[in-house]
């Protein structure tokens, strides 16, 4: 049997996991503005509040400042109310031109580093889901899951998940180390989960932590230009993982995210509880939102009440096709 029952079935200390998750990229602070510490830790703290004790992170945030802020966080806590998923193998080489390149290494002797790394950071003895952040085309994957299963052995992660993989190379893993969650992009306007990849997962019981839900603040509505400062990634749109904000893709997603808003105004909620609720229509989904602030938080946590009609996702169908 696998973990995520357990995992996810949700027992730390009688408080149910919710399955909107607090998504700690953007606190981290590097290539995002408008956040600060205090903001994201009150953030943290309306998070816990309402129930939502899954918190995704990673040592790239920020180069360890997400990991930091949430180990803050967590020093005021019961460990065992919070659920800390974090990742290992991917970070930024920067060049003298300023070019951005990933740099991904999940060997045994990276990743036994760098879990001790993550572990300082977050002031933890343990992490709960341990997650290969991308692929790394060079070590046999069999290297990292077997340092993995040692890591479990030793107690110092308990569940092991992977990010960004393809199906096939899901399968090849499952072969031999079941997967207790796969993590990937998925949204409105990212739907390419759905089918095959979407299937195996339901029929292997796997949990799927969705990320990007927001289409990182495209799908709230709010934006109508690109009025990100030169600091903001989404201002230039280089992202390893989407081109929602490059030039002739913006100014249509803009549209697409009106009409989004025009549904969610005529049912009386927010264009961000409607593209967080549409996720949450797969019950093997836990979503990952990102938030700066305790008043984001508090409006997206209350997508977890809502009950989308057929016409509305008929309507939604339309405007963002599979
Ligand atoms: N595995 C991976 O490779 C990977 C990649 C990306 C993300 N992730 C994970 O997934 C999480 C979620 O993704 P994300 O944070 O990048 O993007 P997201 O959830 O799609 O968007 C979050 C952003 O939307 C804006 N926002 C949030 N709530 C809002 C509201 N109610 N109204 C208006 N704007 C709102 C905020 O930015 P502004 O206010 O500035 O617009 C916030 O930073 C991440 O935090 C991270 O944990 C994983």
């Amino acid at each position: 049997m696998k973990g995520h029952a357990e995992m996810f079935g949700i027992t730390v200390s009688g408080h149910n996991c919710k399955r909107i998750a607090f998504g700690g990229w953007a606190i981290g602070g590097q290539f995002t503005t408008g956040v600060s510490d205090s903001n994201s830790l009150e953030a943290l703290e309306t998070a816990y509040h309402l129930g939502i004790r899954l918190i995704d992170t990673a040592p790239v945030y920020g180069n360890g400042h997400s990991e930091k802020l949430i180990g803050r966080f967590l020093k005021s806590r019961d460990r065992d109310h919070v659920f800390i998923a974090t990742k290992f193998g991917m970070s930024w080489k920067t060049t003298s031109s300023g070019t951005r390149t990933m740099i991904r290494n999940t060997s045994g002797k990276a990743l036994l580093k760098e879990v001790e790394g993550s572990l300082r950071r977050l002031r933890t003895d343990y992490i709960d889901l341990y997650q290969v952040h991308w692929p790394d085309p060079v070590t046999p994957v069999q290297e990292t899951m077997d340092s993995l299963n040692h890591l479990k052995e030793q107690g110092k992660i308990r569940f092991v998940g992977v990010s960004n993989f393809s199906l096939a190379g899901i399968k090849e893993i499952e072969g031999d180390s079941p997967l207790d969650a796969v993590q990937g992009q998925y949204n409105l306007l990212s739907r390419e989960y759905e089918g095959e990849f979407f299937d195996y997962l339901k029929e292997e019981h796997t949990q799927f932590l969705s990320y990007g839900t927001l289409a990182y603040g495209l799908l709230s509505g709010k934006y109508q230009s690109k009025e990100f400062s030169s600091e903001d990634w989404r201002r230039r749109g280089n992202s390893p993982t989407n081109n929602y904000f490059s030039p002739g893709n913006f100014e249509g997603n803009i549209q697409k995210a009106n009409r989004l808003g025009s549904i969610a105004e005529k049912i009386g909620v927010t264009s961000a509880q409607l593209a967080i609720a549409w996720t949450l229509r797969h019950s093997f989904i836990y979503t990952l939102v990102g938030a700066k602030n305790s008043l984001q938080v508090q409006e997206n946590a209350k997508a977890l009440s809502l009950d989308l009609s057929t016409d509305v996702l008929r309507k939604l169908d339309n405007i963002f096709p599979k």
